[in-house]
């Protein structure tokens, strides 16, 4: 039994968006004194030659990252890389504060080992984030930033937005996120619509003088068709990666209380679906173009499915809050037991194995 098997039913108790609070708040008190980061790091990390990836020239230590959407504002990066994730994604940030949607915003779905939420992108804005960034450093390892537009833009004011935050935070940034799939912001215009995205991409270039790398994060709800559409254009602008996916608006077979909230569904009833888009994507590139998989992530099992569909790395949010702070240690590990055992050397060498 693990210490968190013991601590979950406690923290399980607390409404959603407070039991998160108590952790931020915990893992920010245990990152802020070195005995305590190292206490962590000793006995979470764990490291190994066949889990390096080298992406979009950055180097990473091992494929499991913390989504976007735990860590918005830059508070825990110190403790996640503490806790052996090999990077994470902070945000999405937008330019200024926002508050986001009433509460509650945020259900768990324990029997589907799923959760729902409609935050709405509150966060602290780029300014905050920024000192904190500086005030704090930055880990060790690589750190994404994930940047989105405030609920009350315009298209137009939308472009300037990604275009600052962009421009105050991707000096941090191992490498940046455009995130045109939130499903719990207001709707003014479609956000991932053709157009749009080539303004975006073309306003970001032109800001781009060092040359980050620059990814766009994808949801599962579009049809295949529109979702590769879009990854032609990514492609066109020399975008370096896709981050697939966002949540879902979907609700299939769901028996947990909470299932007919309206919000985004993660977790595992998100898992197929999320694997079926990265598997159709490596397919339609040909495994060209980096895959940031994501969706229903809890286990090596889940995280190799991903891996051998096309991802070169993966990401997870709403495993950690059902699986606790061994999740990644535990996933990299058997990760690498199931790489010897179907002969890989590496991680590397199991991207999209499973491809014709
Ligand atoms: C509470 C919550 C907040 C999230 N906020 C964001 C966000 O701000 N930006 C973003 O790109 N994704 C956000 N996500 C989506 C996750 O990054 C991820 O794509 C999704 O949850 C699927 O992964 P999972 O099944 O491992 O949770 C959020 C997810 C959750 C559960």
């Amino acid at each position: 039994m693990t210490l968190y098997s013991r601590v979950r039913p406690l923290a399980f108790k607390l409404p959603p968006e407070r039991a998160h609070n108590v952790g931020k708040r915990t893992l920010r008190a245990a990152q802020s004194t070195m005995p305590t980061r190292a206490a962590l790091s000793y006995a979470y990390q764990y490291e190994h030659p066949a889990l390096e990836v080298e992406r979009f020239g950055t180097t990473f230590p091992n494929p499991v990252g913390m989504a976007a959407g735990f860590d918005k504002n830059a508070e825990v990066t110190h403790a996640l890389e503490a806790l052996g994730f090999g990077f994470v994604e902070i945000g999405t940030v937008t330019p200024y504060p926002q508050s986001g949607n009433e509460r509650p915003r945020l259900f768990r779905l324990r029997e589907d080992r799923a959760m729902v939420n409609r935050m709405g992108f509150n966060g602290h804005g780029m300014e905050r984030v920024r000192s904190r960034i500086e005030r704090d450093g930055l880990p060790e390892i690589p750190l994404g930033v994930n940047v989105g537009k405030m609920n009350t833009s315009s298209e137009s004011e939308a472009i300037e937005d990604y275009r600052r935050v962009f421009d105050r935070l991707s000096p941090y940034a191992s490498y940046v996120v455009v995130n045109v799939s939130c499903p719990n912001t207001p709707d003014e215009f479609r956000e991932s619509s053709p157009e749009h995205l080539r303004r975006i991409f073309e306003t970001l270039e032109a800001e781009n003088d060092e040359g980050k790398p620059i990814l766009v994060k994808i949801g599962p709800d579009s049809t295949i068709d529109s979702i590769l559409e879009l990854v032609d254009i990514a492609r066109e602008y020399g975008v370096d990666g896709i981050v697939a996916t966002n949540t879902t608006i979907e609700r299939e077979n769901l028996t947990s209380d909470g299932c007919d909230e309206w919000g985004g569904l993660s977790g595992d009833p998100l898992a197929d679906p999320s694997t079926r888009v990265i598997r159709s994507i490596a397919e339609h590139t040909d495994g060209d173009v980096p895959i940031v998989g994501v969706g229903g992530v809890d286990s090596a099992e889940r995280a190799y499915e991903k891996i051998r569909a096309g991802a070169s790395l993966v990401q997870l949010y709403t495993g950690f809050v059902y699986e606790g702070p061994s999740t990644a240690k535990r996933i990299n590990r058997t990760l690498v037991e199931m790489l010897e055992r179907d002969g890989f050397s590496s991680v590397e060498d199991a991207v999209g194995a499973d491809l014709e």
